[in-house]
C-alpha cells in the first residue's frame, strides 16, 4: 500500500474512533403505561433533564405500553442489562422476591398522598430500595401514580356487590387476598391485556387510578365505577445496578440530579391527571361514576381490613408496624 493510502486509512479510522467515542451512551426506559399518563410523563421529562444536564452525552429512550416488554418481562430484561431502567409498580416486587413491598399494596394502608409521602421520603423508603441491590437492581426514587377504584358491569355499592366477580389484579398476594376478602375472584394478568379482557368478559371488573383505565379506554367496557380509593399505586424507578454503578461519575451526578427534577415533576403532576382523568371519563358518558358515602368507604375499609393481619407473615410485621407509626394510621376511621 503506498504511504498516501495508508495515511488516508489511519485518517478515516482515527475519525469513526472519534465519532465512536462521541456516541452517547443509551438509557432504555421501558414502561407498560401510556405515554400520557403520570408515569410516561415523568418518564419523558427525565429524559429530557438527563439529555439537557449531561449536554448530550447520554440519550434516554422511553418506550411506554408495553412496546418493549409486558409486565413480567420487563424486570427480567432490567436484571439482564436488555433496558437500563424501569419504573415498576410497587406491586411488582413481591414477585421478585422482596415480599415487604408489599406492604404498599395493602388495603386503606394510606389515608392520602401525604400519609404515603411520610414512608417513601422516610427510613422505611429507603431501606425498601436497598433491598433490591441483591437483586442487581439499584432503587432510585418513588414516583406517584394515585389511589386505585374499582371498576365493573355492575353498580359497586357495597363490598357484597363484589362477590362472585372475577376481578382483574397485577400479580400480588396481598391484592389476591384483598379480592376474597369480599368474596371476589383474583385474576392475575398482564397490564397489556387487561382492556381485552374487559371486554370480552374474560374478567369481570379491576381496580386502578382513574389515569390508567382511562388511557387505556377501559372506561369504555366498563359501565360502573366507584371511587373506592381502597389502595395506592405508585412506582420505584429502578436501573441496572452494574450498568449504573459503571457510568462515569460526573455522568451519573448529572443523572441524579435530572431524577432529582423529573420525581418532583412526576409527584406534582399525579393528582391533578388523575382528576384531569376522572373528568374525562364523566364527560364520556360512557361510565357511571358513583362517589361512595364516608360511610360506604368505611364499610369497605373495615371489609377488606383483615388483610393486613392475614398477611403479616408474608409481608413483614416490622415493615407494617413501621408504616402504621409514620402515617399514624387509624383502623377505625378513614
Ligand atoms: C397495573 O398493572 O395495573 C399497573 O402496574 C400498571 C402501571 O404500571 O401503572
Amino acid at each position: 500500500m503506498k504511504v498516501s493510502k495508508l495515511l488516508v486509512a489511519l485518517f478515516a479510522g482515527a475519525l469513526s474512533l472519534a465519532a465512536y467515542a462521541q456516541q452517547p451512551i443509551v438509557i432504555k426506559f421501558s414502561h407498560v403505561v401510556a405515554a400520557d399518563t403520570p408515569k410516561g410523563k415523568a418518564a419523558e421529562m427525565f429524559a429530557k433533564k438527563a439529555g439537557e444536564l449531561t449536554k448530550g452525552k447520554v440519550k434516554v429512550e422511553v418506550y411506554a405500553n408495553s412496546t418493549l416488554y409486558k409486565d413480567k418481562e420487563e424486570m427480567e430484561a432490567l436484571q439482564l442489562g436488555a433496558v437500563q431502567m424501569l419504573a415498576p409498580s410497587l406491586a411488582k416486587f413481591g414477585p421478585l422476591g422482596v415480599k415487604e413491598f408489599e406492604v404498599f399494596d395493602l388495603p386503606f394502608i394510606f389515608s392520602d398522598y401525604d400519609a404515603l409521602r411520610k414512608v417513601t421520603n422516610g427510613p422505611v423508603g429507603k431501606q425498601l430500595l436497598a433491598k433490591l441491590e441483591p437483586k442487581g437492581i439499584r432503587g432510585l426514587a418513588y414516583w406517584d401514580n394515585g389511589f386505585k377504584s374499582f371498576s365493573a358491569n355492575s353498580p359497586i355499592r357495597t363490598p357484597a356487590d363484589l362477590k362472585g366477580k372475577k376481578m382483574r389484579i397485577q400479580s400480588s398476594k396481598v391484592l389476591e387476598e384483598q379480592m376474597r376478602s369480599v368474596g371476589s375472584i383474583p385474576q392475575v394478568m398482564a397490564f397489556s391485556e387487561v382492556y381485552q379482557a374487559l371486554q370480552t368478559g374474560v374478567v369481570d371488573g379491576t381496580e386502578n387510578p382513574i389515569s390508567n383505565l382511562y388511557t387505556q379506554k377501559m372506561h369504555e367496557v366498563q359501565k360502573h365505577l366507584t371511587l373506592t380509593d381502597h389502595g395506592y399505586l405508585g412506582y420505584a424507578v429502578i436501573v441496572n445496578k452494574k450498568f449504573w454503578d459503571g457510568l462515569p461519575a460526573d455522568v451519573r451526578g448529572q443523572l441524579d440530579e435530572a431524577m432529582v427534577q423529573a420525581t418532583r415533576y412526576a409527584n406534582q403532576i399525579a393528582k391533578v391527571e388523575n382528576d384531569n382523568s376522572l373528568e374525562a371519563v364523566k364527560k364520556s358518558g360512557k361510565t357511571t361514576v358513583y362517589a361512595p358515602t364516608k360511610e360506604e368507604r368505611l364499610a369497605f375499609k373495615k371489609a377488606m381490613l383483615p388483610v393486613h393481619q392475614k398477611m403479616e407473615g408474608r409481608v413483614g410485621k416490622e415493615v407494617i408496624q413501621a408504616v402504621y407509626k409514620d402515617t399514624g394510621f387509624k383502623p377505625d376511621s378513614l
